[in-house]
């Protein structure tokens, strides 16, 4: 133990991270071994990196953002749709498709406590979101004879009252053996003027590293492995909070198959400028998404001759992968966006301060900055209200009051 503290010690130095051992002797013997081996563990030039990469505005005025071309599902012709839907459904039935549900998110801004799929939506058969997700994959495997894998990100937050959530309900019915959850990665946050800090725990503080990490984790966690193992080709990776999600359409896995290209995205037209949603583009030539939080008004504001938005592709998080791509982008590093954030943490004192504004940097990447090392990608524009009902807010849009009108109204429910 006093050689791996030496080795600690001469590591964080040299990183100008030592004061992490400030709270060193405080700890209890296990904490102190648990801490240092979680030392080992954190690439601390990349934390460095990332916190250098805080000072640096990200510029995209470089980027040449181009409009992408998209397949309108209600405009195909009748040949055409059934040309997709074949292609789709012999791929779904002969076992070559599974579904990856992103459950790792924390759900702040929906206020519930607890994993965002077991909040309850308030229809009149009380299900949560969880259940209702089961229910579409359940209608699906009676529709094609089979049983569709489903793969589900949890966090190390989550992951364990997901999963308990599951068994108390007999997972809803399906076939346990079919369902799998594995965990999202994590990465350090760090301080505003870039040091590692530690949590109530005697841990180093870290958070989840966005749905960006989906793909190395799904690596590291042998899901790749159990997809090849089970011969799927393609995955349909999806989010949690959108009770209208359509997780099994032959239509996106058709065109992508007829197009020859290794992913395909959903797209809703954006209902207005400002909408909180990311738009497919073409970046240097390369498929890609600008996000809200990015876009600039110019953008985000440009009409064609009929005055309908140039950019009104929104990106629905609702995208498919060929496995071997999955695995390819699996061993590449994205890019990293970082979010300011308050985080509960443990002074040089030993003393746990809880931050009244943001005093920390998060870093997440994000699921689509992978879209450009595709070798293509297809865009098929669906309906809103037949697709898209996210829960995402407490009140208001994108609230459990919306999603429920949605809901309702598509499937005819009380
Ligand atoms: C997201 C998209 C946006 C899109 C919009 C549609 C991002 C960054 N932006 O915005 O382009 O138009 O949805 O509704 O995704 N999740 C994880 N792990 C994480 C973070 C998120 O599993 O570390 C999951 C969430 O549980 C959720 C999904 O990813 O299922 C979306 O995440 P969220 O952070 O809510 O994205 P939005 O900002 O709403």
């Amino acid at each position: 133990m006093e050689e791996k503290y030496l080795a600690v010690e001469e590591l964080l130095k040299k990183h100008n991270q030592e004061q992490l051992l400030k709270n060193y002797e405080r700890m209890s013997e296990e904490d102190k071994a648990n801490f240092l081996d979680q030392i080992l563990t954190i690439d601390l030039d990349q934390i460095n990196e990332l916190y250098e990469s805080t000072k640096k505005e990200i510029n995209f005025a470089n980027d040449k953002i181009e409009p992408i071309d998209y397949v309108d599902k209600s405009n195909l012709s009748e040949e055409e749709y059934k040309k997709y839907e074949d292609l789709g459904t012999e791929a779904i039935k002969n076992g070559k498709y599974a579904v990856v549900t992103m459950a790792g998110g924390q759900g702040t801004r929906l206020g519930h406590d607890g994993p965002k799929g077991t909040f309850k939506l308030g229809l009149k058969e009380d299900k949560s979101i969880f259940e209702i997700l089961t229910d579409s994959l359940k209608r699906n495997n009676e529709k094609y004879g089979v049983i569709i894998p489903w793969y589900i990100m949890t966090s190390r937050e989550n992951n364990d009252q997901t999963e308990q959530f599951f068994k108390d309900n007999n997972y809803f019915g399906y076939d346990k053996s079919y369902i799998t959850f594995f965990k999202q990665g994590e990465l350090p946050m760090c301080s505003e003027d870039g040091k590692l800090i530690i949590d109530e725990n005697n841990h180093i503080k870290e958070a989840a590293d966005g749905h960006g990490g989906i793909f190395e984790s799904m690596r590291r966690n042998g899901i790749i492995f159990d997809m090849e193992v089970r011969g799927i080709e393609w995955a349909f990776i999806g989010p949690v909070d959108n009770v209208l999600v359509n997780m099994v359409d032959p239509i996106l896995l058709g065109v992508v198959l007829d197009k020859k290209v290794q992913a395909g995205g959903k797209s809703v037209v954006k209902a207005y400028p400002k909408e909180k949603v990311g738009v497919f583009c073409k970046r240097n030539g390369k498929p890609g998404v600008v996000e809200y939080t990015e876009i600039t008004d110019e953008l985000s504001e440009a009409t064609n001759e009929n005055g309908e938005l140039i950019f009104a592709e929104s990106h629905i998080n609702c995208n498919l992968f060929n496995v071997k791509a999955i695995s390819e982008i699996s061993k590449k590093r994205l890019p990293y966006h970082c979010a300011h954030k308050k985080a509960k943490y443990m002074d040089e004192n030993g003393n746990i301060i809880v931050p009244e504004k943001p005093n920390a940097y998060k870093f997440e990447s994000f699921i689509f900055d992978a879209f450009d090392m595709l070798d293509g990608m297809a865009i098929l524009r669906v309906k809103r209200e037949e697709e898209f009902a996210p829960v995402k807010n407490a009140e208001g849009n994108d609230s459990p009051e919306t999603a429920r009108k949605l809901y309702k109204d598509f499937y005819g429910v009380e």
